[in-house]
């Protein structure tokens, strides 16, 4: 396991990450990758997304492009009090501080799901993906951004098992491997009037979301 593998140190290493990290990432992640991710993505403006470990809001400004009903969770306060400086506490965006591996939200509550860059701070990813399936629709799309390509031929295979790209800055620089999947079951059932509350409100359909929010 990773040294950041471990929700305490990597919101001890976020507190102080925070204060550079719009002027650093952009050399691992850009908007040029994110658009592009953005595009495999998918969503319509009816959608309601979530986007797991949002930071300081990167890829939810770009979300923000495709669909009106972005919610964004993230453990670090001190990345989700950047993300209040670009959107505000009650703005476009309606933003939780809690974890990707046990989600304060009710089963089917989003049409689609995106995590950029925050899988490789998890210490159990199986149980972030067990949330991301319970959390989202049948049907909906689940997409994560992780940090490489693995090198090992065998991780190599797990990973070409599943929709994926690789992108890169430039040569040298780390790479990313973002995957795209749907989750199973019959996308037709159970549609329609939580759907259409959600659309309406753009909130998650779970009432439970709201008492975990930290919009005030
Ligand atoms: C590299 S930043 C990615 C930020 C943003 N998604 C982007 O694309 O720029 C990783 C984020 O994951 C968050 N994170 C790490 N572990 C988490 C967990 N268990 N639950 C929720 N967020 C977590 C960190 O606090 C950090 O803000």
């Amino acid at each position: 396991m990773g040294i950041l593998e471990n929700k305490a140190r990597a919101r001890l290493f976020y507190k102080y990450l925070s204060k550079v990290y719009d002027e650093i990432n952009p050399f691992v992640w850009n908007e040029e990758m994110r658009d592009r991710a953005l595009e495999w993505f998918d969503v319509g403006p009816e959608d309601v997304v979530l986007d797991v470990g949002c930071g300081t809001g990167f890829a939810t400004e770009g979300l923000l492009s495709h669909t009106e009903h972005v919610h964004g969770l993230d453990q670090s306060a001190h990345q989700l009090e950047r993300a209040f400086s670009k959107f505000g506490k009650r703005g476009p965006v309606t933003f939780y501080r809690g974890d990707a591996e046990r989600l304060p939200f009710g089963e089917d509550s989003f049409d689609a799901l995106w995590s950029s860059g925050s899988i490789e701070y998890w210490p159990n990813p199986v149980a972030a993906l067990r949330e991301f399936r319970r959390v989202v629709e049948p049907g909906g799309t689940v997409l994560v951004v992780g940090p490489d390509y693995p090198n090992s031929t065998l991780f190599q295979r797990l990973a070409d098992a599943f929709e994926h790209h690789i992108q890169q800055r430039r040569p040298g620089t780390p790479r990313a491997i973002t995957t795209v999947a749907t989750v199973p079951g019959d996308p037709d059932a159970e549609s329609g009037a939580g759907t259409e509350a959600s659309v309406e409100t753009g909130k998650p359909r779970s009432s439970e979301a709201a008492d975990d929010s930290v919009e005030a």
